[in-house]
């Protein structure tokens, strides 16, 4: 399903001096008993993971998608950049679906909110709301505008079935609450964190309620799982891209920037920030995770990335089989001298733009790239490419001597911003 070219990147001496150090981290992350294991729930939760609930989640997409118009999906971070992605990416940006969904709670922004609710208002709405504490301020402050729509628009009875919260499994203000109201709940395990969690509810609900076969997402995660089981470095991609991370950290590049060549992959690149920017930014440690796409982005990147500072390195996220193409005509008059590009493909275009920016930025701009082929865009894809990353985030955190698991970090604008709203 996917094919790592590190050949202008490291090279092969490199890597197998990472082996012993590898083998040490894939002992502790398959025992659970390295910093932050409380939460590596991630790790076997393709082959573990709660069938009863899995089934609840498609009964409930199935309600979504039969009576809804609108599915509103208020989360943030964690709970909010997995089912995006993966909705973009597999459904491309201007799906003709009948059900549209809608992410919100992901900012303050009042016009933003506005016009969502603007949008909605002779529409059909469910409301998904996904917090695993249960108080974030983003996700519980659209939550209580949203709520108070929905029960003002259907009544206390029926929005029991048009709100769902997704979060913790016992405690949090949001439990609380959707236990008072009667609101159907979806469980966050205690031990899969926010950016680990699109495989479980959090993301498997707006995935399902997408009409994406979630049965197949969870096949690809499984056979990653069973793939990247392997302790080997020779044989494990995974640790390849994790130990790749840091042998190019250690020439003194300070930024990865992962590039893809479809627009609808501009949320993976997002999810990833968070992945690898959460986990490994820390203790003054970690590459600065930045994303592009391209040929868009060569269009004002480009400069940087071929002559500017040589401060980063490239990770090519790529496709080989697009969703859908256009093969391009020929044209009498040829007024836009493009007959050269008669009876090619749309595709076949963006693939010699990698081809051609490939050689540019790494013979010519010195820039290493790492290339990540994925097969096709498919959800047995995605499910497969988002354990790999998350292997990948694993070993390569670990490398730094981090807790991959936790965002202290984060608290610090949390606890600002409280004060100054006056909150106690
Ligand atoms: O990865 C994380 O832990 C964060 O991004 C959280 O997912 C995000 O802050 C949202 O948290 P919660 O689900 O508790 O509302």
């Amino acid at each position: 399903m996917i094919n790592l070219d590190l050949s202008r990147a490291v090279s092969q001496a490199e890597l197998r001096q990472y082996e012993s150090v590898v083998n040490e981290i894939h002992e502790i992350i398959i025992n659970k008993n390295g910093r932050g294991s409380d939460f590596l729930g991630w790790i076997d939760w393709p082959l573990n993971y709660d069938k009863d609930e899995f089934a609840q989640v498609k009964k409930v997409a199935k309600d979504i998608r039969d009576n809804a118009d609108v599915l509103l999906v208020c989360g943030i971070g964690g709970s909010y950049l997995g089912s995006r992605s993966a909705i973009e990416w597999l459904k491309g940006l201007y799906s003709d679906d009948h059900l549209e969904i809608i992410f919100v709670g992901n900012s303050f922004s009042a016009n933003y909110l506005n016009q969502v609710i603007d949008h909605i208002k002779d529409k059909s709405i469910y409301l998904n709301v996904i917090s695993k504490s249960g108080t974030t301020t983003e996700t519980a402050l659209a939550f209580r505008i949203l709520e108070d729509l929905v029960i003002a628009r259907y009544g206390v009875q029926q929005s029991k079935r048009r709100i769902i919260a997704t979060t913790d499994a016992n405690k949090g203000t949001l439990k609380t609450l959707a236990d008072l109201k009667g609101y159907q709940t979806f469980t966050i395990p205690d031990d899969i964190g926010g950016r680990y969690s699109v495989l479980t509810s959090v993301g498997l609900l707006p995935i399902a309620a997408a009409g994406i076969d979630i049965d197949q997402v969870m096949a690809g995660a499984l056979k990653a799982m069973i793939d990247l089981k392997e302790r080997d470095l020779n044989k494990n991609l995974a640790y390849q891209y994790g130990v790749a991370r840091r042998i190019i950290e250690k020439r003194g590049k300070s930024a990865e920037m992962l590039v893809t060549y479809e627009p609808q992959m501009v949320m993976i690149g997002e999810w990833w920030k968070q992945l690898f920017g959460e986990s490994e930014g820390k203790e003054g440690k970690g590459l600065l995770p930045t994303s592009c796409c391209f040929s868009t982005d060569l269009h004002s990147m480009g400069q940087f990335i071929q002559e500017g500072t040589k401060c980063l390195f490239e990770t090519i996220l790529l496709v080989e089989k697009p969703l859908s193409d256009i093969v391009i005509k020929v044209n009498q008059e040829n007024l836009d001298n493009m007959n050269y590009l008669a009876g090619k493909t749309v595709d076949h275009v963006n693939k010699k733009a990698y081809e051609g920016t490939y050689d540019a930025h790494t013979l010519v701009g010195d820039v290493s790239n790492i290339v990540i082929k994925v097969k096709e865009s498919s959800p047995f894809a995605y499910g497969y490419l988002t354990y790999f990353f998350f292997i990948a985030c694993a070993m390569s955190a670990y490398l730094l001597d981090i807790n991959p698991f936790d965002q202290p970090g984060v608290e610090v604008y949390k606890k600002n911003m409280f004060k100054l709203l006056g909150k106690k």
